[in-house]
C-alpha cells in the first residue's frame, strides 16, 4: 500500500501542489496516495501531512498514525502553537526555490545599500555633480544573524561577490569567505561591525527581542538593517528612534509584529524605512514539492528526515 499524503496547505494552491507533488513522486520513482483536501480523508490513516499554519488543519489531535509533518515554510513558531505531537517529526521546508529567492532578496537590499542607490533616486532635482564614491565590497562589513540554509546562503554569494561578511549562530559553522561566529560575546562584536545588519533568525524564545535598544545603540553609526526573518526579533520603538535621530541610515523591513502591517504603522511613510510585504522568499510548489518527496523517500527507505526541528529549541 502507497503511503497516504495529505497536503493541508492553502486551498487555493492545491492544483499547484497536485501536480508538482504527483511529478516529483512520479521522477523520484514512488508511490504516494495524494489527497488533496484533508476533509476528504480519515484522518487516523495519514502517514504525511503536508503542512501550512494557515491551512485547514488546526488540531492534530485525529492524525495518530502520522509518520512526518512536512512544513511548507521555514519559520515553524505557528506551527508549534498548534502543539503538534511531540513525537511525530516536525520537518522545517529548506528547498532551493526559497533559498534562492531569499538570496535575491538580500543581495538586492546589500547592494542598494551598499552603493546609497537611494540618494540618487531620491536627490533634489537641484543639479548637482557631488562626486562622493561608494567603497568597494571588500571595505564593506556585513554581518549577518542566522547563518542556517538561508543566512548561511546569503553570507555565501555575499562574500563571493567580495564583500566582508561576518555570520552569527547558536554553534560553531564553517562557511568559504565568512567570518562565522557563534556565542553571546560575539554577538554583540558583530553587531558593533556590522555596515549592513541583515536578519535571517528564527523566531524562538531566545532570539524574541533579540535587537533591543542596547544593541541597536551598538550599531555603527550609518548602519543599514536588513530584517528578513520575523518581526518579533527588533524592539520596534529602539529602531524608530534611532531611524529618527539619523543615527541608522535605513532599515529594509519584509516581516512586521504584526501582518498585514496597520495601516496607521509608522513604517509605512517613514523617510528611513522601506516596507516590503513578507516578500523577501516564498516557498515554491515546484521545487518544494521536490524537496517533500525527496524526504518521504528517505523515510520510505529507513533514514531520518532531514531539517528535524528540535522542540526544546524551537526551530
Ligand atoms: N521573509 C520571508 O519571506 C521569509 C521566508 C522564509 C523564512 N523566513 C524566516 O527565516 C528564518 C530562518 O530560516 P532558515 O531556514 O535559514 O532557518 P535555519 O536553517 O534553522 O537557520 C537558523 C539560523 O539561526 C541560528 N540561530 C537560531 N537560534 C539562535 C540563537 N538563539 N542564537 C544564535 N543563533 C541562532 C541557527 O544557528 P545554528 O546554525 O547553530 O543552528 C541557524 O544558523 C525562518 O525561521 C523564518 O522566520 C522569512
Amino acid at each position: 500500500m502507497p503511503p497516504i499524503v495529505v497536503f493541508a496547505g492553502r486551498a487555493e494552491q492545491r492544483d499547484a501542489y497536485r501536480k508538482h507533488l504527483t511529478d516529483a513522486a512520479a521522477a523520484a520513482g514512488i508511490g504516494i496516495a495524494l489527497h488533496m483536501d484533508p476533509d476528504t480523508v480519515d484522518p487516523g490513516t495519514v502517514d504525511y501531512l503536508v503542512y501550512a499554519a494557515n491551512g485547514p488543519v488546526r488540531d492534530f489531535t485525529p492524525y495518530t498514525k502520522l509518520s512526518g509533518i512536512l512544513n511548507l515554510w521555514a519559520g515553524i513558531e505557528a506551527v508549534l502553537e498548534r502543539n503538534p505531537p511531540a513525537d511525530v517529526p516536525l520537518v522545517r521546508m529548506v528547498e532551493d526555490g526559497l533559498t534562492l529567492g531569499m538570496i535575491d532578496y538580500v543581495v538586492g537590499h546589500v547592494l542598494r545599500h551598499h552603493l546609497d542607490v537611494d540618494h540618487f533616486i531620491h536627490s533634489s532635482p537641484i543639479a548637482e555633480w557631488e562626486v562622493d564614491y561608494p567603497p568597494l565590497a571588500r571595505d564593506r562589513t556585513v554581518g549577518i544573524l542566522g547563518i542556517g540554509a538561508l543566512g548561511g546562503a546569503c553570507a555565501g554569494r555575499l562574500a563571493s561577490h567580495g564583500f566582508r561578511v561576518i555570520g552569527w549562530s547558536r554553534s560553531p559553522k564553517e562557511i568559504p569567505g565568512v567570518e562565522c561566529r557563534s556565542g553571546a560575546e560575539a554577538l554583540d562584536k558583530t553587531i558593533a561591525e556590522a555596515e549592513i545588519l541583515v536578519l535571517l533568525l528564527p523566531l524562538t524564545d531566545a532570539t524574541q527581542r533579540i535587537l533591543n535598544a542596547r544593541r541597536i545603540a551598538q550599531m555603527p553609526l550609518d548602519a543599514c538593517l536588513i530584517n528578513a526573518a520575523r518581526g518579533q526579533l527588533i524592539d520596534h520603538q529602539a529602531l524608530l528612534g534611532a531611524l529618527n535621530a539619523e543615527l541608522l541610515r535605513h532599515a529594509t523591513m519584509d516581516v512586521y509584529d504584526v501582518e498585514p502591517l496597520p495601516s496607521d504603522d509608522p513604517y509605512w511613510t517613514h523617510p528611513r524605512v522601506t516596507v516590503t510585504p513578507h516578500i523577501a522568499s516564498v516557498t515554491r510548489p515546484e521545487t518544494a514539492s521536490q524537496s517533500i518527496i525527496a524526504q518521504i523517500a528517505r523515510h520510505r527507505r529507513g533514514e531520518p528526515f532531514l531539517h528535524v526541528v528540535d522542540r526544546t529549541r524551537g526551530y
